[in-house]
């Protein structure tokens, strides 16, 4: 038997251009040279034993797709309907926290290639920008992803700004009532919300992301949408990671979803949903679509990977409602499975992430067009040049059919 080509023979790029990346793995081996560890870890880990992060990816092995052969592919359309508005490829980028701390003004960034490619950008409540400043972002389908934390105040406050600012949805997470537990983020931490000494020497060995960063501004970024509600003192990045922290809303429930959705008159996406009752319950509760997401394995370990939950609960939904899905998705054909399983568009956590932390707003664009690239080339191959021919006809006899 021929062995594989492994070992040092095969190599991600992880220097140069982004442009020379080939695979969300390359950009992904770029972004991990450039970061420090502790941004690194924070962007990469997922909870506990990880179970639930590599469960994503191996969910994807339980399909096989079978391709159809000489069907007109020439005319290929990658474009999906939301909500009565075209999206130009079926995917857009979930909501992540922190994307200051990978890219200056890595949020906005993110929305500009976003907008760009003609996608939704969801900002996290925990984004180091304010919600005006990527509202300004022309062109752009502006998503305000919703954590509440202290009072009704904060999140009343938050969902009017959001309004004001003209999101088209708001995004409302309701996997994270508590933190996951993620002791490899935890360990570059000598105490909350203070480094460890290695994590602070090993800062000094990425000066490319030491001066961009921090140096050049004089600070790292904080929290400007959450600035108000942290008490003096507790208002810089990690003083308000850990005012959150501590002032999660365990109480929140369906009917203070329902408050929620009384006060955003805007769609309402519910992100973290596992469960085909609680799909149930999302629909009740007016929301617009669903996410299922278990958080890109950050929160529950052992979790269902989000793949397998899509057909359920296109069952349980029917035709017609939104059911967006997240976690694990690397590929373009990873994409392909979950429309053709009933999804109408997937939201990329880690991949676009990569190639912010690669390469700002080219890495981003970056990470953008080698999913497009790989969508249209596995539709292609497959025989299935519309979203539309995308069907559970398109697998063959898996484990997981
Ligand atoms: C670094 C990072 C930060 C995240 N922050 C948030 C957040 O602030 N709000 C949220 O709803 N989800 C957050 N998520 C979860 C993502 O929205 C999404 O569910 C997940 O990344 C999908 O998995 P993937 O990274 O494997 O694509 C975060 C994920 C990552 C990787």
């Amino acid at each position: 038997m021929i062995p594989p080509v492994t070992g040092p023979r095969r190599r991600w790029v992880s220097r140069g251009a982004v442009a020379r990346a080939e695979t969300i793995d390359d950009l992904r081996a770029m972004a991990l040279r450039r970061l420090p560890r502790f941004s690194a870890e924070y962007l990469e880990g997922g909870s506990e034993d990880e179970r639930t992060l590599h469960g994503n990816r191996a969910a994807f092995d339980d399909y096989a797709v079978v391709q159809r052969v000489c069907r007109n592919i020439s005319a290929v359309d990658l474009g999906v309907d939301l909500w009565g508005r075209r999206m130009a490829l079926p995917f857009g980028i979930a909501p992540t926290g922190f994307n200051g701390l990978l890219w200056p003004d890595g949020d906005r960034v993110l929305a500009e290639a976003a907008a760009e490619a003609g996608i939704a950008f969801a900002q996290s409540t925990v984004s180091n920008a304010t919600i005006a400043h990527v509202a300004g972002v022309p062109g752009g389908r502006h998503w305000f992803q919703l954590y509440c934390y202290g009072p009704d105040s904060v999140w009343e406050t938050l969902v009017d700004t959001a309004q004001a600012q003209g999101c088209e949805a708001l995004v409302v997470t309701v996997d994270t009532p508590v933190l996951g537990n993620r002791a490899w983020d935890r360990r570059n931490f000598a105490a909350p919300a203070h480094l460890s000494l290695s994590a602070r020497l090993d800062i000094l060995r990425h000066p490319h992301w030491l001066w961009h960063t921090v140096a050049k501004r004089g600070r790292l970024p904080g929290f400007p949408n959450l600035e108000p509600f942290a008490p003096e003192g507790k208002r810089d990045l990690f003083g308000i990671s850990d005012w959150t922290r501590s002032n999660m809303r365990l109480d929140m429930d369906w009917a203070m979803l329902a408050r929620i959705r009384a006060r955003w008159p805007g769609k309402l996406l519910v992100k973290g949903v596992l469960h085909m009752d609680d799909v149930r319950a999302a629909i009740e509760a007016g929301a617009d679509g669903v996410v299922l997401s278990n958080h890109g394995g950050r929160q529950l370990d052992r979790a269902l990977a989000p793949l397998h939950a899509v057909a359920p609960a296109r069952a349980v939904a029917g035709p017609g409602f939104p059911i967006l899905v997240d976690s694990g998705f690397r590929r373009g054909a990873d994409i392909v499975m979950a429309l053709a399983l009933g999804a109408d568009a997937v939201l990329l956590g880690r991949a676009t992430l990569y190639g912010l932390a690669a390469g700002g707003r080219v890495g981003a664009a970056r990470a953008i067009a080698i999913l497009t690239a790989e969508v249209r080339r596995a539709m292609q191959l497959l025989g299935a040049p519309r979203v539309a021919d995308l069907t559970p006809g398109i697998f063959g006899r898996g484990p997981g059919l």
